[in-house]
């Protein structure tokens, strides 16, 4: 197809494209193009169903808020058909968001596919994203859930939606401890605890898994899923295209959008989710449209961040915070098998190996290990808990380490009581987005005051009323004259994993975690 064009002449990009465009009208895809803007409120209104980001919005010349396009296929599906004729359109357009402090622009290619969705269109979109994972090069695998198998376990359980967003939250970050301590706090059974978690852990080729799945299924939903899903991976295998097709029940989605199969694609050595995709037949609805629809897509941006990592692929690379927190954890690493004896050692080094357990240690400043963890430059790291609220890096948190304990806190000068009156309450912390999530609970206003370290000194000099930190001994608090006036949440150290790393190098990940579960207090 590229192969008149001279060598050199396209970049990776754009090869990548061609490829895509390629594949997409052999299937009977035609190309939708659409504007740059449309007005703001299409995606305020549907804020659930885009990847989490700032929307770029400006005022048109008619004063109306517009905004830069964050997704294509909610333009897409607002001015679709909508009806059961078959509609099969692909894209290949640039999105803009921004992440707080930069705005990105990310070049998509994606399909969709509207009108009477069947297990074989189903199956056909499936094979597309596999053979569009493929055509990227390396290593590759396609994970799929079903929605309305997690729809089926929630269901009669009298859960909130804001419940059962914090519960998918933690099936998609595979946090157990969290799962559990929810459950718990939401008042469920036992058995929907266990059946919950172990959506954590029911991942693999579908021949492998679908017996483990048959034994949670509970009612007429998850049956229904559980046999959509196994008819799916028939239409596959006549097409060819189960193998690398795998499912992970920790994929989840919004639950007010999506409600049948759901899917990601990894790339080896590409350190997030390059492909993502899902029927979405209930935006349709919210669009007043009676047809299904479903499709993915493609982050081409990603490909350039392909790690070329200098150790072997079966060398785990783990991030430990520098400090007392990092020592602890490392005690943990050599005790579970994992010495590497030369991190003892009085020096200024920052990385070390040790080939015979198979590990490479970085130290890493705390609040960093998110970042080294989520970009893949480290498998696997240890991270405060404070850091994963404030930040919410896409990681999986695999354990709770029960080291580095303390909690996190409103604090005020002793005496202090809160003005009842409309003034702002002014709050001093380093932890500005767990700060605000907490008054935002409570329906009160504040100004937030970022700081870099010693909050505590905020309130002493009028700098502040509150302020929001992690409280340990309390010593800190007692000398400085102030008091906790309320607990936020319990802080510790998590293990965490970047999840392409733990599709690609699964066992010796779960070995190591097994290993740290076993010395454990039981
Ligand atoms: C943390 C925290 C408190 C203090 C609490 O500060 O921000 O200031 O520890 O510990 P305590 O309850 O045992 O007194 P850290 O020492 O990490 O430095 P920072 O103030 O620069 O954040």
């Amino acid at each position: 197809m590229d192969n008149c064009i001279p060598s050199g002449i396209l970049t990776k990009d754009e090869r990548a494209v061609l490829h895509l465009r390629a594949l997409y009208r052999e299937h009977g895809y035609v190309q939708y193009r659409t504007s740059k803007f449309e007005e703001y409120s299409l995606y305020t209104e549907h804020k659930a169903f885009l990847p989490p980001g700032d929307i770029i919005s400006f005022t048109g010349a008619n004063g109306k808020l517009m905004a830069l396009r964050p997704d294509v296929t909610l333009s897409i599906a607002k001015s679709s058909k909508g009806d059961d004729c078959e509609q099969k359109l692909y894209y290949n357009e640039n999105v803009y968001r921004s992440d707080g402090s930069e705005l990105k622009e990310q070049l998509q290619v994606g399909l969709e596919c509207m009108g009477n969705i069947d297990v074989q269109s189903t199956g056909e979109v499936l094979m597309l994203a596999k053979r569009s994972l493929e055509s990227l090069g390396g290593r590759s695998c396609l994970d799929i859930s079903h929605m309305g198998f997690i729809n089926g376990i929630f269901m009669n359980t009298r859960l909130s939606p804001q419940h059962k967003k914090n519960l998918l939250r933690c099936v998609g970050e595979k946090n157990v401890s969290e799962l559990g301590k929810l459950c718990r706090e939401y008042g469920q059974s036992d058995e929907f605890c266990d059946r919950i978690t172990s959506l954590t852990d029911i991942h693999g080729p579908i021949d492998d898994v679908i017996g483990k799945i048959k034994s949670i299924s509970i009612n007429d939903e998850t049956d229904t899923a559980l046999n959509e899903l196994e008819s799916i991976c028939d239409i596959l295998r006549q097409l060819d295209a189960l193998q690398n097709i795998n499912l992970d029940f920790a994929i989840v989605n919004d639950l007010s959008y999506y409600s049948g199969v759901i899917f990601h694609g990894y790339i080896e050595g590409i350190p997030r989710t390059v492909l993502s995709g899902g029927r979405y037949d209930m935006l349709m609805s919210k669009f007043g449209k009676r047809s299904g629809a479903i499709g993915f897509a493609v982050y081409l941006d990603l490909l350039n961040q392909r790690n070329t990592s200098q150790t072997t692929p079966e060398t785990l690379n783990i991030a430990l915070p520098k400090g007392r927190l990092g020592d602890k954890a490392y005690e943990i690493f050599e005790a579970s098998g994992y010495g590497c004896p030369a991190i003892l050692e009085k020096s200024r080094r920052l990385v070390f190996e040790s080939p015979d357990c198979g590990v490479r240690y970085f130290w890493v400043k705390p609040s960093d290990v998110a970042i080294y963890v989520e970009r893949g430059v480290a498998d696997i790291g240890v991270v405060g808990k404070d850091i994963l609220l404030e930040h919410s890096p896409d990681v999986y948190e695999l354990l709770d380490l029960d080291i580095g304990k303390c909690r996190m806190c409103v604090a005020a000068k002793k005496g202090f009581t809160p003005d009842c009156e409309n003034r702002l309450l002014k709050v001093a912390t380093s932890f500005p987005n767990i700060a605000r999530d907490h008054f935002e609970k409570q329906g009160r206003d504040i100004d937030i005051i970022k700081l870099n370290g010693a909050v505590e000194l905020a309130p002493l000099l009028d700098l502040g009323d509150v302020i929001v930190d992690i409280v340990e001994t309390g010593k800190t608090l007692l000398e400085n004259d102030m008091e906790p006036i309320e607990d936020i949440v319990d802080i510790s150290a998590r293990l965490v994993a970047n999840k392409v790393s733990h599709k690609f190098n699964f066992e010796a990940i779960k070995k190591l975690c097994d290993a740290i579960v076993r010395l454990a207090p039981q």
